[in-house]
């Protein structure tokens, strides 16, 4: 994937200044793990945690943008490439519009996450590897599709025919068969803050 900088519109209005009426910082949270993993469960726990704070929020999907933006797409390598691809581009710009955007998507490769990365300064992307054997993911099976994918009829399938490469730097691990959803979020939130102030105001 191309690291090119995106072009933002032009307008005298800056993502410093949209940061300042915000109150606090914009920033990419990107969840990346197995399905079954709890990558949406945990996206939606910090997103209510930080909305609750009073923190502007955004939070990207894959099955959700896998229906519109990205409905185009299926689950070839190149196809889960193309959608990474976009789905860090959309997360650039929520960023400069000064939101917490969290991006929940496997994101099976290092090299589109790493491209992913290279989209935003140090310090506004945070990889989170929602980590969990196999085993726990397959056997918590929320949707029934290990099942579909180990009897042959759902082709392409993380983990089962379809390769997941872990991270090697994540920002942050979450074991989520081991520790609670709240235990997760209070990491995630802390590992927020300590990415950086998180008022505007005390940053400048
Ligand atoms: S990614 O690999 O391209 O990052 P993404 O996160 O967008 O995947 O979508 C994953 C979701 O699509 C899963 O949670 C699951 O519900 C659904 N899905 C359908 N087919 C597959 C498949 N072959 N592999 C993985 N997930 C699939």
């Amino acid at each position: 994937m191309s690291a090119a900088p995106v072009e933002y519109p032009a307008t005298p209005i800056t993502r410093a200044d949209r940061e300042r009426l915000g109150g606090h910082r914009g920033r990419a949270v990107w969840l990346t793990g197995l399905s079954g993993a709890g990558k949406s469960t945990l996206a939606n726990a910090l997103e209510c945690a930080l909305h609750g704070q009073g923190r502007r929020t955004y939070l990207l999907d894959g099955d959700t943008i896998r229906q519109g933006l990205n409905r185009d797409l299926g689950f070839s390598d190149a196809d889960r490439v193309e959608n990474i691809r976009r789905v860090a581009q959309v997360a650039r710009l929520f960023v400069d519009a000064g939101v917490i955007v969290i991006v929940a998507f496997i994101s099976p490769f290092r090299a589109e996450r790493d491209a992913a990365r290279a989209l935003f300064a140090p310090g506004d992307f945070l990889e989170v590897f929602v980590d969990v054997p196999l085993a726990v993911a397959e056997q918590r099976d929320p949707k029934g599709l290990y099942r579909r994918a180990r009897a042959g009829t759902l082709p392409q399938f993380t983990g089962i025919d379809s390769p997941y490469e872990p991270p090697l730097a994540a920002e942050l691990v979450l074991p989520t068969h081991r520790w609670s959803v709240e235990q997760c979020v209070r990491c995630l939130a802390e590992q927020l803050d300590a990415a950086g102030p998180r008022n505007v105001a005390a940053a400048d």
